[in-house]
């Protein structure tokens, strides 16, 4: 299989902070891969470069083998019809309804008004809210907002689907069904999809098939789940087993032993 994202030597500095330095990995199509590190390493930044929001300072990003640099506006337009970005916050607009927003990407594709109307209920079916349809973003909860914000990402019938910390803000129980979904997504529409998040135990180990951790703009780690629980590389250690991480993961505090 090839990569659908591929990441060659990206490298990315804000004045004199190097936020990317020297980022090499594959997304395999059809797969899910989490980026894993602490609040503000650098993983928006990453997911800004896959969609061409940023550019990078050396190297290049490629989708579906084709390299963003260069491309005019309206080559980006297409790649992130292709490759959705689903928001942080959601972003959903909240003058419009649920089915309003998941409309929203259609306007102006030349689409009828029936086939938007079917491809939107379709959507929220796949998601299951459908009987949100002719709700006000303000009614949702945090993680209906992120379903129906799924649901618009998926109105342009993408390749890939970039998840910005999809659990985030979101209790134990509506992370699950967030990451159901996720996975749903890659298994039964077979998209290639990426996980940025700070969450391993609520939210990378249960979508993703592997697994990179961005340290100091590099990763330090790129592999399965179990081998990120196996290695006993130092800074690896100390991000897996960070005690505000087990508590997450309902495992007890270590003491610290000692005078
Ligand atoms: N457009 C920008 N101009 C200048 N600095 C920026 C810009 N975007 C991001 N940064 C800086 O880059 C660093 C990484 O930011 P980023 O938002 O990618 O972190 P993050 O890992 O997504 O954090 P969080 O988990 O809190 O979302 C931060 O220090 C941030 O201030
Ligand atoms: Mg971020």
């Amino acid at each position: 299989m090839s990569d659908y994202i591929e990441f060659s030597g990206v490298c990315k500095a804000f004045d004199d902070q190097v936020v990317l330095d020297d980022v090499t990995f594959g997304v395999e199509t059809g797969t899910t891969f989490a980026i894993l590190g602490p609040s503000g390493v650098g993983k928006s930044v990453l997911l800004n470069h896959a969609v061409g929001f940023l550019a990078p300072d050396a190297g290049e990003v490629r989708v579906a083998g084709r390299n963003l640099r260069g491309m005019t506006d309206r080559e980006l337009a297409e790649i992130r019809k292709k490759v959705q970005l689903v928001f942080q916050s959601g972003a959903l607009f909240d003058s419009l309804t649920v089915s309003e927003n998941v409309a929203f990407p259609l306007m102006d594709t030349g689409l009828g008004e029936d086939t938007v109307e079917a491809r939107v209920a379709e959507k929220l079916r796949l998601v299951e809210v459908e009987h949100l349809a002719d709700k006000m973003p303000s009614e949702l909860s945090t993680g209906m907002k992120r379903a129906v914000a799924i649901a618009r990402a998926l109105a342009a019938e993408p390749d890939a689907i970039l998840y910005d910390e999809p659990t985030t803000m979101v209790d134990p129980l509506l992370s699950a069904t967030i990451n159901n979904l996720i996975k749903k997504m890659q298994l039964q529409l077979g998209l290639t999809q990426m996980v940025v998040t700070h969450d391993i135990a609520n939210c990378a180990e249960k979508v993703a098939d592997r697994v990179a951790l961005l340290h100091r703009g590099r990763f330090v780690f790129n592999g399965t789940i179990e081998e990120l629980y196996r290695s006993d590389d130092p800074v690896v250690r100390e991000f897996v087993d960070d005690d505000s991480y087990r508590v997450e993961r309902g495992e007890p505090r270590v003491e610290a032993s000692g005078p």
